[in-house]
């Protein structure tokens, strides 16, 4: 996939209106007051909002919420988003009450340079997903220009995120430019050594990203639920762990392609077990493969620790995507953190794909010692799969 994309800096949008599809898809209070309880998605839109008013165009957000599905739900307004974009930048946000409908269209056509309208969900349409031309002709009529700078939804092909594109001249935001230089680079061009960090719960939803990484990582760090499969794998007890019977013979071809190919395949050697599932668990340390029945691995152990960090600190370009361990009991997050806290440390670029490795370095106090933190979850994951992305391939090439 072609990264180099034309962006804002490339067009003039004076007097002009621009679409500019966000990722405004941001976590909400599950009591139901609408209250935002993580703006970070609106506040990395910013730069590229402010920008485009600065140049004089006028500005028509829009975004996805949740999974309506095609179906007006009131939960699912972006009500909320508008005010708290309105908060961020000082200035009120017109709030269209549908996505192309009458309101949205007589809001739309008089819209002023310096303003900015919010069109409602855009999944309250139902052929957003389905990538309806009908919906993405509708959208860009309202426009001059269009840019994308949601990249948490650059994974989807919908009239939104890629079908507009062909209707009107589109180009990236500062946002999905930061990420493609990021990730792109990463994959690219690396600064070399490149380590990649995988964990999270599951082999099964690493798949492509081991298989990507395979080819192009100097070293390969296993953590998290997933490294008791390779470890079943190799023969190991692994007590209650999760463990997934079907993915071991995978286990063993990665660990036998990382050979073939000379990349360092690191697996932990030691593990800290619990005898639940509970923050209030008992824990030990035990060497890896040594798990006994009624106990589970909850966390990588010390010694682990220092291999994986000893690994990190002559890195060149460090990718993490997911966490070590059960980083949400305090008693089970030390791998997780000691791994943050040595790339806080590495001089390597650091990246850390969007999702759960994300969560665990805001919450772990450490997101703004890393280079880049990805706003995307599915999409840095498909990127990191070398998959093509939709919401990126329609941009016009630089
Ligand atoms: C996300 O939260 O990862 C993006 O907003 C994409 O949302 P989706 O998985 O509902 O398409």
């Amino acid at each position: 996939m072609n990264y180099n994309k034309k962006t804002v800096k490339d067009i003039d949008v004076k007097g002009k209106k621009v679409l500019l599809r966000c990722d405004f898809n941001v976590p909400m209070a599950k009591d139901g007051s609408g209250a935002i309880t993580d703006d970070k998605r609106i506040r990395a839109a910013l730069p590229t909002i402010q920008y485009l008013l600065e140049q004089g165009a006028a500005v028509i957000a829009c975004s996805h919420m949740g999974k309506p599905k095609g179906q007006v739900k009131p939960e699912l307004s972006l009500k909320p988003v508008a005010a708290r974009l309105g908060e961020l930048l000082g200035k009120d946000v017109i709030l269209a009450a549908d996505v192309v409908g009458p309101d949205a269209a007589a809001k739309a056509a008089a819209l002023q340079p310096g303003q900015v309208l919010l069109l409602e969900n855009t999944r309250f349409e139902k052929g957003e997903e389905k990538n309806d031309p009908e919906l993405a002709k509708a959208m860009a009529a309202m426009a001059e220009v269009y840019v994308s700078d949601a990249f948490g939804a650059v994974h989807r092909a919908h009239a939104s995120t890629a079908g507009v594109a062909g209707f009107l001249p589109a180009v990236s935001g500062f946002l999905i430019q930061k990420e493609l230089d990021f990730i792109g680079g990463a994959l690219a061009n690396p600064k070399r050594p490149l380590v990649a960090i995988l964990g999270g719960s599951k082999v099964s939803s690493k798949i492509g990203v081991i298989n990507n990484l395979l080819e192009i990582a100097d070293t390969i760090i296993i953590g998290g639920g997933m490294a008791y499969t390779f470890s079943a794998a190799q023969g190991g007890k692994v007590g209650d762990s999760l463990l997934e019977e079907d993915w071991k013979d995978y286990a063993n071809d990665m660990v036998k392609k990382a050979a073939d190919k000379g990349v360092k395949l690191l697996l932990p050697i030691d593990t800290v077990i619990a005898d639940k599932f509970a923050p209030d668990a008992d824990s030990k340390v035990v060497k890896a493969g040594e798990i006994p029945e009624g106990w589970q691995g909850l966390d990588i152990g010390p010694e682990t620790v220092k291999l994986y960090c000893g690994a990190v600190a002559d890195a060149g370009t460090v990718i993490w995507n997911g966490p070590m361990g059960v980083f949400e009991f305090p008693a089970f997050a030390k791998g997780t953190e000691a791994v943050a806290e040595a790339l806080s440390k590495t001089g390597a670029i650091t990246i850390i794909g969007g999702g759960d490795s994300a969560a665990a370095v805001q919450q772990l106090g450490y997101a703004d010692k890393m280079s880049h933190i990805s706003t995307g979850g599915g999409a840095s994951l498909e990127f990191m799969e070398g998959k093509e992305l939709p919401g990126v391939a329609c941009l016009l090439d630089a």
